[in-house]
């Protein structure tokens, strides 16, 4: 009897539907994307320029054109979000996980779950870290460390042994970007006894809080010669404080930054921005190009950092800025 209920019902709701025109939507799955090989990308956020342009080329890279159904979630710099997001993508049966992860660390159950449900993921952009690295199947990204000592490099050999106090802006805590570039400034503070370490606090990568903060130091009057900013969206911001409080950016402070993006190269060419240390957003066709080779049997090698450079007057250039793709 109740088979035969559960019968009819079968047999009576598509017609309702038809009628009424009220059929919901079908949730999206893997197998509704036939002809595409759909990839699930768990976004950071949309803190700054970089990450904007890290997502378009995503986005350009994972196009219908080129064969891909991307499903992209954007974080707004939340871990339990991308935790979530990656569990929707299991649930949706994708062929590929991609994750820019926010923080290094907290990862290892839900990476555990996507490798359990079979499904490869693919860190881009920062690094994680986790108990078992075979819970993800390649990482492409940026030496953090490297770029943090290329600056501290820079500070050395163009501003010597001058004793100077130095404002840190960091970006979001716990991130290999931040954690990296710390590292990098800290190692320099370690060796270099003359410099002075005034003021540190995050500014989670945007212009808000970078001009917040230097507001709020130069309300406080700190005096200080060097701003070390973690990326070139919370330097627009620190700039902008200093601008409003009368002073000369790359003239009463020494500003260094990291990103060179367009607009920052712009400020590095004006003389505002003294260094600028290159990360590369453009991660897009670099990802493909590592699904590409497991979709043909080929492993691609576990870690790979991206060539990267960095910016002072003596090297930026008008074309630079104009081939400039972010
Ligand atoms: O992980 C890369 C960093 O994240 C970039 O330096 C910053 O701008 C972004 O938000």
């Amino acid at each position: 009897m109740k088979h035969n209920i559960v019968r009819c019902l079968c047999l009576l709701l598509p017609v309702l539907w038809l009628l009424t025109g009220c059929a919901p939507a079908p949730a999206p799955t893997a197998e509704s994307y036939d002809d595409f090989v759909v990839v699930g990308f768990s976004q950071v956020g949309a803190e700054s320029d970089w990450r904007n342009a890290n997502t378009l080329s995503m986005q350009q890279a994972f196009s219908e054109s080129n064969g891909y159904r991307l499903i992209f979630d954007d974080a707004q710099q939340k871990q339990e979000k991308q935790i979530t997001a990656i569990r929707n993508f299991i649930h949706q049966g994708v062929d590929y996980i991609v994750l820019a992860p926010t923080t290094e660390k907290g990862w290892d159950t839900v990476l555990a779950e996507a490798k359990s449900a079979g499904i490869p993921v693919i860190i881009v952009d920062r690094m994680i870290e986790v108990e078992d690295d075979s819970l993800y199947t390649c990482w492409i990204g940026s030496d953090f460390l490297g770029e943090g000592r290329n600056a501290v490099r820079w500070m050395d050999q163009h501003l010597g042994d001058e004793p100077l106090r130095i404002v840190h802006l960091q970006g979001n805590l716990g991130s290999s970007a931040q954690l990296g570039r710390t590292a990098g400034l800290n190692e320099g503070l370690s060796t270099h006894p003359e410099w002075q370490l005034v003021y540190r606090e995050s500014g989670d990568f945007t212009q808000a809080k970078g001009q917040e903060l230097v507001e709020a130091i130069l309300a406080d009057g700190l005096d200080f010669d060097v701003i070390f900013s973690e990326n070139d969206n919370m330097t627009y911001g620190a700039i902008d404080a200093l601008k409003n409080a009368g002073l000369t950016p790359g003239k009463d402070v020494t500003i260094i930054s990291f990103d060179a993006s367009r607009h920052a190269l712009e400020l590095v060419m004006q003389g505002q921005i003294s260094y600028d240390v290159e990360c590369n957003p453009l991660h897009g066709p670099r990802v493909e190009s590592i699904i590409q080779k497991l979709r043909n049997g080929l492993s691609s090698p576990k870690l790979t950092y991206v060539q990267e450079s960095a910016f002072d007057a003596e090297n930026v250039t008008q074309s630079l800025l104009e081939e400039r793709g972010y």
